[in-house]
C-alpha cells in the first residue's frame, strides 16, 4: 500500500511536467497501463485477506480515480495549448493585399493567323510550317526567281552568312518556300495553309516592319481553275470580314503564279462607299494570289501537264490593321500591354 500512496503522491507532479499530447501518452501507460504499480495491485487484490479486501481495493480504485483525472486535466490544457499554436501558426491575415497573378494571352497576330488558319481547316485545308532560316533555292529558284530579280538584292533579302557560298542561306522574304517543300513531300490533291514569320531588309514604317507574318495557301489537283482560286478568296472574304464582302482580283506580276492577282475585299467598314480604312477607294487590298506557274510544279518533280493549282499569300499584320483601326505595325512588336490587351 506504501508503493500505492506513493504514486497518488507522484502523479499530479508528473503528469503536470508532461508538455505533449505524445509524453502524456506515455505516463498515462506508466501510472495505470497493464504494468503500472495501480493494475498490479487490482490484480494482487484476490491475494489479500478477505477483511483487508474493500479498504484496499477502495483505496486503489479512489487512487485510479483520481489519477484518470489528473490525466484527462492535463489532456484537455494540451490539446487547447496545441490549437492556440496552430491558429497562431496557420494564421492568415485576410486583409493583406493580393499579388494579383495575371496571366499570359495569346498577342493578337497569333490570334489572327489561328483564325485565318481555321477558315481554311474547315474547308479541309492541312496546317504546315517551314523554317524562318531559308536556302536561296526554297526562297527564289523553285520559285522561278530568276537569280536576276531585283528581291533578291540584299537591299530586299536578309542573307545569312554560314562560310559556305554553295549554300546561299537567308531569312525567308515570305511564306512560299513552304510550297515548293510541301509539294516534295506530298503528292497531290494539295490544300494546305501555312502560317509563319518573313522578314525583309525594309525600315519601319507605319505599314512597314523589318519582321511581319504572312499567311500562304496552295491547292494542287487535277483540274483546279481560276474560278476556284477566286471562290476560295471570296469565301475566305465573307468568313473573316463578314457575309456582304465582295471581291476584286486585279492583274499583277509574281515569279511563281501564271496569271497574277492581287485580291481586294469592299471595305467592310463603309460598305465601299469610302471612308478612312479604305482610305476613300471603298476597296482593301488583301493579298497576293494566282495559278501556280508550271515552272514551280517542274521544281518540286510534279507534272505540269497532269495537274493544277491556285496560290496565295497574305499579311497577317495588314488583316490585323485594318480589321481593328491598328494604324501603327509597330503596335504589334512594342508589346505595350495597355494596347495588346484591348485585343484579348
Ligand atoms: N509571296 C507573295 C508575297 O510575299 C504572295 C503570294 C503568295 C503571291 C502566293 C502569289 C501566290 O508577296
Amino acid at each position: 500500500m506504501d508503493e500505492l500512496e506513493q504514486v497518488a503522491d507522484d502523479a499530479p507532479g508528473l503528469v503536470g511536467a508532461v508538455n505533449s499530447l505524445e509524453g502524456l501518452k506515455g505516463v498515462e501507460t506508466e501510472l495505470i497501463g497493464k504494468n503500472s504499480v495501480i493494475s498490479r495491485m487490482r490484480r494482487g487484490l484476490s491475494a489479500l485477506d478477505p477483511d483487508d479486501r474493500p479498504t484496499a481495493g477502495a483505496r486503489i480504485n479512489e487512487v485510479f480515480t483520481g489519477v484518470q483525472v489528473v490525466i484527462a486535466d492535463r489532456r484537455r490544457a494540451l490539446e487547447i495549448a496545441e490549437e492556440n499554436t496552430l491558429l497562431v501558426s496557420d494564421r492568415v491575415d485576410v486583409t493583406v493585399p493580393n499579388h494579383r497573378v495575371t496571366l499570359g494571352t495569346e498577342h493578337l497576330l497569333t490570334t489572327v493567323m489561328d483564325e485565318v488558319s481555321d477558315i481554311f481547316v474547315s474547308l479541309g485545308y492541312r496546317v504546315a510550317t517551314g523554317p524562318e532560316v531559308e536556302t536561296a533555292w526554297y526562297n527564289f529558284d523553285a520559285l522561278n526567281t530568276p537569280s536576276t530579280h531585283p528581291a533578291r538584292a540584299e537591299s530586299d533579302t536578309l542573307y545569312v552568312d554560314f562560310g559556305d557560298p554553295s549554300d546561299e542561306m537567308l531569312l525567308r522574304t515570305h511564306t512560299s518556300p513552304v510550297q515548293a517543300r510541301y509539294m516534295q513531300d506530298h503528292v497531290p490533291p494539295v490544300h494546305v495553309v501555312v502560317p509563319g514569320r518573313v522578314f525583309r531588309a525594309d525600315s519601319l514604317d507605319a505599314t512597314h516592319s523589318p519582321v511581319f507574318h504572312q499567311v500562304e495557301g496552295l491547292v494542287v489537283d487535277t483540274d483546279i481553275t481560276f474560278a476556284d482560286l477566286k471562290g476560295t478568296l471570296e469565301y475566305f472574304a465573307k468568313a473573316f470580314f463578314g457575309d456582304g464582302r465582295v471581291i476584286k482580283l486585279i492583274p499583277h506580276f509574281f515569279p511563281f503564279t501564271e496569271p497574277s492577282a492581287e485580291m481586294h475585299v469592299s471595305c467592310f467598314a463603309c460598305d465601299g462607299s469610302g471612308c478612312r480604312v479604305c482610305s476613300n477607294s471603298g476597296w482593301i487590298e488583301l493579298m497576293g494570289c494566282g495559278m501556280v506557274d508550271p515552272n514551280v510544279f517542274e521544281a518540286v518533280g510534279y507534272d505540269p501537264s497532269a495537274v493544277s493549282g491556285f496560290a496565295f499569300g497574305m499579311g497577317v499584320e495588314r488583316l490585323a490593321m485594318v480589321r481593328h483601326g491598328i494604324t501603327h505595325i509597330k503596335h504589334f512588336f512594342e508589346n505595350d500591354l495597355r494596347v495588346l490587351g484591348q485585343f484579348v
